[in-house]
């Protein structure tokens, strides 16, 4: 894979909310792709989150995409409103959604990009029927509901099984990771097939600064590149 085809999404989970259109212009001007909006009902994971009100407020004061991460027990209820929000991209768990094939349709419909998301104990093979109608696959490399915890390399294995689906069923479809990604842990990623790399404390927790972090994250993805 090519350094220029590798795209970090800063997840705003991390971030000090009483700055944040200012921590947000300082990840975009330090080389940012995406900004991650993880979204939480304190039911499908346990812990609550934000809503759409954000992603409207960020629609004003970024350019970059905005995705947003839907860690909730009824997705369908709300696509809408996130879309009219000013989401470029709507991510729907694999798990607890028994009409996934229309959730992903749904979102089609509202004319946004459409990823489907699966947790650490998910196998990589619920992927194979839904894969040639999605944009992009979230493997999720801790469990959701929470930033800042350890990257589970047991999933190293399955992020490369997933990128062998791919490039077999869907060429150019997104590989992202989301969780416990660092300056250590996005070589691996990287080298494993992901393409997209979400990044929470990693970039709004570090003591040299959200714009410093960025960069310092940009190089480690380089190193992970052949
Ligand atoms: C976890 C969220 C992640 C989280 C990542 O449920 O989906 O996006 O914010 O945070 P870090 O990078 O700190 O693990
Ligand atoms: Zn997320």
């Amino acid at each position: 894979m090519d350094k220029g085809s590798v795209k970090l999404a800063p997840s705003i989970l991390a971030a000090d909310f009483a700055r944040l259109g200012e921590q947000v212009a300082e990840a975009e001007q330090a080389g940012a792709d995406r900004i991650h909006v993880d979204v939480m009902d304190g039911h499908f994971v346990p812990n609550l989150s934000m809503g759409a009100p954000i992603i409207q407020s960020l629609r004003r004061v970024t350019r970059l995409s905005l995705e947003t991460h839907l860690m909730i027990s009824e997705p369908d209820s709300f696509l809408e409103e996130f879309a009219e929000a000013g989401s470029d991209s709507l991510l729907v768990h694999w798990e607890g959604n028994n009409n996934l094939h229309r959730t992903v349709h749904r979102v089609k419909t509202l004319g946004k990009r459409v990823g489907v998301v699966i947790n650490p104990a998910t196998p990589a093979a619920v992927l194979e029927e839904i894969l040639q109608d999605v944009e992009q696959v979230l493997v999720m490399t801790v469990n959701p509901g929470f930033g800042n915890q350890h990257f589970l390399h047991t999933t190293l294995p399955k992020i490369r099984r997933v990128r062998e689906m791919i490039e077999r069923i869907k060429p150019g479809c997104d590989l992202e990771v989301d969780g416990g990604i660092d300056a250590a842990t996005a070589p691996l990623v990287v080298a494993a097939g992901a393409n997209v790399l979400v990044a929470g404390s990693a970039i709004f927790c570090a003591g040299e600064g959200v714009a410093a972090a960025t960069r310092r994250l940009r190089s480690a993805i380089n190193q992970g590149v052949d």
